[in-house]
């Protein structure tokens, strides 16, 4: 992408919401629950490979009969991980369809019953009524409507609550403790929708979350010789939470969106960005800990790199040298420069992946990296005849 694109795609977040009222006003990510089939050993592998640490847990030593989940935590980043104990559980049929996902994408919140009020009155399709559940910690109040796929919101009211998490799970004491590796919060988390769908979610989430598309890529900017894709970034009012929705775009060959929705079997979440200051020592770890990346980009690549941090006059702080034997990305804009790079998928399905990125300053998503980042998806697609 040429410096006049991401000019012409990119402004500050601040000047959208001048004047603007928030009915929906978020303080942040509360929690991520994955549905998965056996959470047990998701919780050992994303503490041993992401450096989760074990927080908290409820199951049938606790009087879950359905159900058993784990909290895990990094910094400001909870994770939870959900399985059914049972056939009759519905978590199967969404294991069953979507393999291992992500089910909700819980938002923090002041008051749970209002944000519930504000978006069913918007157009929301509920999950949840407001639910105040309690025990000797105090109370929750949460309540959850449907966004793209099967995947939903819940609010999370937790003022009133002193627990490890929330009602029913008890604090996890594990002998099994494997260091942090410096992801501190979640970035942005990306939804895959159908094709002609994108518009759809952003009115969406504009009409009934009160969000605004702060950012757009067309399939002009994202493309490779093969495959396209189109994006567009939304956020909320405090500019906290961002979710950019791709949808597939016609192309030579088969979109990885296109592949996503095909194994996922509808939309659904595809990457989680979690944050680092330090992505060196993050990555470096990761990979020690058997964290698959996806391959490194050309030696061109890296040849191009000071020139394009020198086009917005930024310095590079990093040793590219490291960068570059580490495959992390580089991308800037007018405000400084983005440090990124991806996994491969965490699951046998090609479905979710994670982002690790560390900002310096940049505000964007790394267009500039488009090109590279989806040639090297489209490497792996092809070994997986999928392309
Ligand atoms: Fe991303």
């Amino acid at each position: 992408m040429s410096k006049k694109e991401i000019k012409s795609v990119h402004y500050g977040l601040e000047k959208i919401f001048e004047g603007a009222q928030d009915f929906l006003p978020l303080l942040g990510t509360d929690y991520v629950e994955f549905y998965v089939g056996n959470a047990k050993q998701a919780a050992y592998f994303y503490k041993t490979a992401f450096g989760f640490q074990s927080h908290a847990y409820k199951g049938l030593e606790t009087g879950s009969k359905d159900a058993v989940s784990y909290v895990l935590t990094q910094d400001k980043i909870k994770l939870v991980l959900t399985t059914p104990l049972n056939s009759s559980s519905s978590i199967n049929n969404h294991i069953v369809k979507h393999g291992d996902g992500v089910k909700v994408v819980a938002l923090w919140v002041e008051d749970a019953k209002k944000a519930y009020e504000e978006t069913m009155s918007r157009g929301a399709k509920s999950y949840m009524e407001p639910t105040i559940e309690t025990d000797e910690h105090g109370e929750v109040v949460r309540a959850g409507i449907y966004t793209y796929g099967e995947t939903v919101h819940m609010f999370v009211e937790r003022k009133n609550y002193k627990g490890p998490f929330l009602p029913g799970f008890q604090k996890w004491e594990s002998a099994y403790n494997p260091p942090a590796v410096g992801l501190k919060y979640i970035d942005h988390m990306v939804g895959n929708v159908g094709w002609n769908q994108m518009d759809v979610w952003v009115q969406w989430y504009e009409q009934v979350m009160g969000f605004e598309n702060f950012l757009s890529f067309d399939d002009k900017q994202i493309h490779t010789e093969y495959s396209a894709l189109m994006s567009k970034v939304m956020s909320n009012g405090n500019g906290r939470i961002k979710f950019p929705i791709n949808e597939p775009a016609e192309g030579k060959k088969r979109s990885q969106i296109e592949e996503y929705l095909d194994f996922y079997e509808g939309a659904g979440v595809q990457h989680i960005a979690v944050a680092t200051d330090d992505i060196i020592k993050t990555v470096g770890q990761l990979q020690l800990n058997g964290v698959e990346f996806l391959s490194t980009p050309p030696e061109a690549y890296y040849k191009a790199v000071p020139g394009r941090l020198e086009e917005f006059s930024h310095e590079l702080r990093e040793d590219i040298e490291k960068l570059k034997g580490l495959g992390i990305m580089i991308d800037a804009d007018e405000e400084g420069y983005l440090l990124q790079i991806f996994t491969k998928p965490v699951e046998d399905r090609p479905t979710l992946f994670f982002e690790i990125i560390q900002r310096m300053g940049a505000k964007g998503f790394g267009a500039g990296n488009f090109k590279a980042l989806f040639e090297s998806i489209e490497r792996e697609q092809a070994k997986r005849g999928t392309l």
